[in-house]
């Protein structure tokens, strides 16, 4: 059975290169051995994350996810039973979310910034889904 969660957090320090890449190793490293795919957005501040594949598998993922120290205030934004991945190309994309056309924000929200916090989770994956589309996710990690 699969299924696909989204989640939001915040880093607890600003964000380096260095804590990037090493998220990334790690997700290649982890992620193909138990069938997850998904895109890692993130800010200096925040990330969201769509994780996909097998109950147990994103659960437990999720588990470890969220006992990580480098962010906090994890929040699911939204968690589904899923027929078909949508994010099934890469081991875990990744999106810098401060490169992306400011008009492709205002579409999915009341502003051209991203808070993941107060907007709906529908809005968060509608954004998510269209920079797959528009080919804005990066290969590396896939
Ligand atoms: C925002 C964020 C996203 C992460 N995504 C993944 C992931 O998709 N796959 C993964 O294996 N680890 C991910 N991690 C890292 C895990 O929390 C954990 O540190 C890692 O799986 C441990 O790997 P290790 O046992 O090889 O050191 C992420 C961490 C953070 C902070």
């Amino acid at each position: 059975m699969l299924v696909r969660l989204l989640y939001a957090s915040r880093a607890t320090k600003q964000l380096s290169a260095a804590v990037q890449d090493s998220i990334l190793e790690q997700s290649r490293a982890h992620n193909p051995r138990l069938g997850i795919t998904g895109v890692l957005c993130y800010t200096d501040e925040l990330f969201i994350q769509v994780l996909e594949g097998g109950r147990d598998e994103v659960c437990e993922l999720y588990n470890t996810i969220v006992r990580d120290d480098r962010h906090q205030n994890v929040r699911i934004l939204s968690f589904e039973e899923i027929r078909e991945r949508r994010f099934g190309n890469w081991t875990m994309g990744q999106v810098n979310l401060a490169k992306v056309n400011p008009s492709l924000l205002l579409k999915h929200g009341e502003r051209a910034e991203l808070n993941p916090f107060i907007c709906s989770g529908y809005a968060s994956m509608a954004l998510l889904e269209e920079l797959i589309a528009t080919a804005l996710v990066g290969s590396r990690g896939s």
